[in-house]
């Protein structure tokens, strides 16, 4: 069964607390927050302390995506937040940072994860497949909501699913997904699909949570 990760960077900020509380009602079990540095992409969103408010006022699955640079000085703060999965890219640091920061994650109980961006190769991330508990796959450039979902990142995502070791490792998709493209990447395997724009702007969320969770 797959699940939806609703992307909070779409909610409504001034309704924030409201849209969590719905998106739990209308089904969802994860939630996906997107943390941008203004570095490693080129737009700003929250901070850990937003992941610690969070965390007080939901038990949803807190899915927490890192875009920002050299990661390993924050991943602390953002595991003591409440995040239940930290997922960090491989383009982020050097490689023995990169191991750090994944045992760090996981020293600290929480859930590590490992993301490509579209032009990265699967292959970057074989190392670090038998550490982690998620592993995404970009299907834009990370930075924005609302962009076009890249159906050339499926044979990417396909080959993924036949490299992952670990049996209890998701396989997430983040970008441009909405009802018809999830079906895709589920397809090509994954189980865990971010929406955010096409989730916030449906007109019957609880019906985007059971057709894409079908
Ligand atoms: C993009 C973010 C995504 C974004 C997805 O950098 O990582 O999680 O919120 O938004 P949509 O679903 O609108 O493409
Ligand atoms: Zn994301």
């Amino acid at each position: 069964m797959a699940i939806l990760s609703p992307s909070i960077l779409s909610a409504d900020y001034m309704h924030f607390h409201e849209d969590m509380d719905r998106t739990k009602a209308d089904g969802a079990k994860w939630l996906h927050v997107d943390i941008m540095d203004g570095q490693f992409v080129p737009n700003l969103s929250f901070g850990y302390a937003w992941v610690k408010s969070m965390r007080k006022i939901t038990d949803l699955v807190l899915d927490v995506h890192l875009m920002i640079d050299r990661p390993i000085r924050y991943v602390e703060e953002f595991c003591k937040a409440g995040s239940d999965y930290l997922t960090i890219h491989v383009e982020s640091d050097t490689p023995e940072n990169t191991l750090a920061a994944i045992e760090k994650i996981r020293s600290l109980g929480v859930k590590p994860g490992i993301v490509v961006k579209p032009n990265t190769p699967a292959e970057a991330i074989e190392p670090y497949l038998p550490l982690v508990d998620l592993v995404l796959v970009m299907t834009v450039e990370p930075g924005f909501g609302g962009q076009k979902f890249m159906e050339h990142m499926m044979p990417k995502l396909k080959q993924l699913r036949t490299m992952l070791v670990n049996p209890n490792c998701h396989l997430e998709v983040d970008g441009g997904v909405d009802l018809t493209t999830a079906e895709i990447c589920k397809a090509n395997g994954a189980n865990v699909l971010v929406a955010g724009s096409a989730f916030y702007g449906a007109a019957d969320r609880a019906a985007f949570v059971r057709q894409i969770e079908a």
